[in-house]
């Protein structure tokens, strides 16, 4: 399977596909169609089809779509074929969210530890976690096994905290402190902006109400 050319826009929409499948799997669903697919999705058929084409051999003429291959073959390129350990660091309101959220364990993201720097949290548990201060935070990354570190915490700490995740040898960051990091090129950062859906909603609300008014 050719991953290489495959373009950023197919990828994002991946777990979409990926989400619906194991929907399908659940469901007891061997095989459907890309129109079928394409009704449950509301994408087109053809997006679909040409999504889908970029990793061949996933869909056979007058046959379909075979739902539990096309699950676990999406699911090796989202990388879930394997489980991945997590850290939080800032076990406020979002991070304790995040760490209490169990399907993130389901799709393959282990919270192993969480952290902060109020001393008031230290030692209570979350899901099984006690939070640790950050002082415990190079000795943890030395004997435990994490490739993901999410950034929950506020955005005026964010820039050091990441860096002495880097110097610690995490290669992967999720951050949603609101703050575009400098990290070295061999690290990866997803940011996530829930105002920015918020605001993508407005603006569609806006657009609907100002067309119904018409
Ligand atoms: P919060 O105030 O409840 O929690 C922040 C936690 O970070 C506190 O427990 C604090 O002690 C800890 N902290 C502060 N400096 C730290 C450091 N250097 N190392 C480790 N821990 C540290 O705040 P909340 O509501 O949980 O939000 C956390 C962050 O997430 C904020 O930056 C907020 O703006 C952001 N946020 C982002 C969203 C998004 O969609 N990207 C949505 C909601 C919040």
């Amino acid at each position: 399977m050719d991953e290489k050319n495959i373009s950023r826009a197919v990828i994002r929409r991946l777990p979409r596909y990926y989400r619906y499948l194991g929907e399908l799997l659940e469901e007891g669903v061997e095989r459907i169609s890309s129109n079928e697919l394409s009704s449950k999705m509301h994408v087109t058929a053809s997006q679909i089809r040409q999504d889908l084409n970029n990793f061949g051999g996933f869909g056979q003429q007058g046959y379909g779509y075979n739902v539990p291959y096309l699950y676990t073959e999406i699911g090796k390129i989202l990388g879930l074929d394997h489980m991945h350990h997590m850290i939080i660091i800032g076990a406020g309101n979002l991070g304790q969210a995040l760490a209490n959220y169990v399907q993130f364990e389901k799709r393959g993201f282990m919270v192993v530890g969480i952290f902060d720097i109020n001393p008031v949290l230290k030692g209570i548990s979350i899901r099984g976690n006690e939070i640790r201060m950050m002082n415990e935070l190079p000795e943890f990354l030395r004997t435990n096994d994490v490739q993901i570190a999410a950034l929950t915490l506020p955005k005026s700490n964010a820039a050091e905290t990441a860096k002495i995740l880097v110097e610690n040898g995490i290669k992967a960051i999720w951050n949603f402190a609101h703050l575009d990091l400098s990290v070295p090129e061999d690290v990866i950062v997803e940011n996530v902006h829930l105002s920015e859906s918020l605001m993508r909603l407005s603006y569609n609300l806006n657009r609907y109400v100002t067309e119904h008014k018409k």
